[in-house]
């Protein structure tokens, strides 16, 4: 089966992305947002984008127009009803994602296959809310999509082999290479970084250096385009949290156990970049360190 039409649930900062790569890629995109409101306010996200990737050179003004063109919101889940791939980017709850699923599932005709881009559901938690667990999988995207050229995907118990054939044509078309993992949490990506960011965080906690130097060593040391401290202010302090617990139930190994200073951080709200604190303070004028 070819994919000719996507639906993207969710038109925050991973939903947003991901529409943009599709319809930059040429595919027929409609983006639903919860309100009008949210849904303006992810679109808005979206073109300053895509203005981006213009003013770098990446694309034409022709291009964009035309991606634009391909693009359409909407606060109509029906709106999905003729899509052939429906890939969901709403918040980490797995009430909310299973309700979803069940209704997508409905509202969808049985060839569409139904995508997560979780980062730490088992996606048979998805699957299986479904009638077609068999086209249910994982399509977890790296944050920032447009720039980052990976896609994981994540083959539950129950996705056929067609359903990942498929989906892996997909991927490739959006120029992003793809990496499969089973169904365990934290899959490939998560699994390999979150504990190295937990040990930074344990590091500065631990007044073993500074939140400068800890981010100097790793970027000048071992050649990584940010820090770790200036990563997670980027992916964000809450999902971190959130992601570490997930595997710290998981596992009970004491590498994915939060450190006490993440708990403390995300319960005052220093969420990193989007809240304007993190381990900087970006809304009083800190930046992380120049290299
Ligand atoms: N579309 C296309 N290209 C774009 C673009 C857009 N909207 N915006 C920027 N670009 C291009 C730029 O032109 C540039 O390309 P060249 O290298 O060819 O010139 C490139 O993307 C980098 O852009 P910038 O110069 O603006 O930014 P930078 O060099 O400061 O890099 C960064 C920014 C890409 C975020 C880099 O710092 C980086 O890679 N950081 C690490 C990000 C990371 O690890 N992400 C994964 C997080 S983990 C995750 O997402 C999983 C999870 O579940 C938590």
């Amino acid at each position: 089966m070819d994919i000719k039409t996507v639906g993207v649930v969710g038109c925050g900062l991973m939903g947003a992305g991901i529409a943009e790569v599709c319809a930059r890629s040429g595919y027929d995109t409609v983006v639903r947002e919860v309100t009008d409101e949210v849904l303006e306010k992810g679109m808005e996200r979206l073109r300053r984008s895509i203005g981006t990737a213009v003013e770098r050179g990446k694309l034409s003004s022709e291009e964009r127009d035309a991606a634009l063109g391909r693009l359409r919101g909407s606060t109509r889940l029906e709106e999905l009803a003729d899509r052939d791939l429906v890939i969901e980017a709403v918040v980490e709850s797995l009430d909310t994602k299973r309700e979803l699923f069940r209704t997508l599932d409905a509202v969808c005709p049985p060839h569409t296959i139904l995508a997560s881009n979780t980062s730490s559901i088992p996606i048979i938690e998805m699957a299986s809310a479904t009638q077609r667990p068999d086209r249910v999988l994982g399509m977890h995207f790296m944050n920032p999509v447009p720039v980052m050229r990976l896609i994981e995907f994540v083959q539950a118990i129950t996705t056929s082999e067609e359903t990942l054939a498929t989906a892996r044509a997909f991927g490739e078309s959006l120029g992003k290479r793809v990496i499969v993992a089973k169904d365990r949490a934290g899959f490939i990506v998560n699994m390999l970084l979150v504990p190295y960011l937990l040990e930074a965080i344990r590091m500065y906690e631990n007044g073993v250096a500074s939140r400068e130097d800890i981010d100097i060593g790793m970027v000048l040391g071992t050649n990584h385009p940010m820090g770790p401290l200036t990563l997670l202010d980027y992916v964000g302090l809450d999902t971190t949290y959130y992601i570490a617990n997930i595997l710290f139930e998981e596992f009970r190994q004491s590498q994915y156990a939060p450190p006490p200073l993440l708990k403390q951080m995300v319960t005052a709200g220093f969420h990193g970049r989007k809240s304007g604190r993190g381990f900087y303070d970006y809304a009083g004028g800190e930046q992380p360190p120049k290299v």
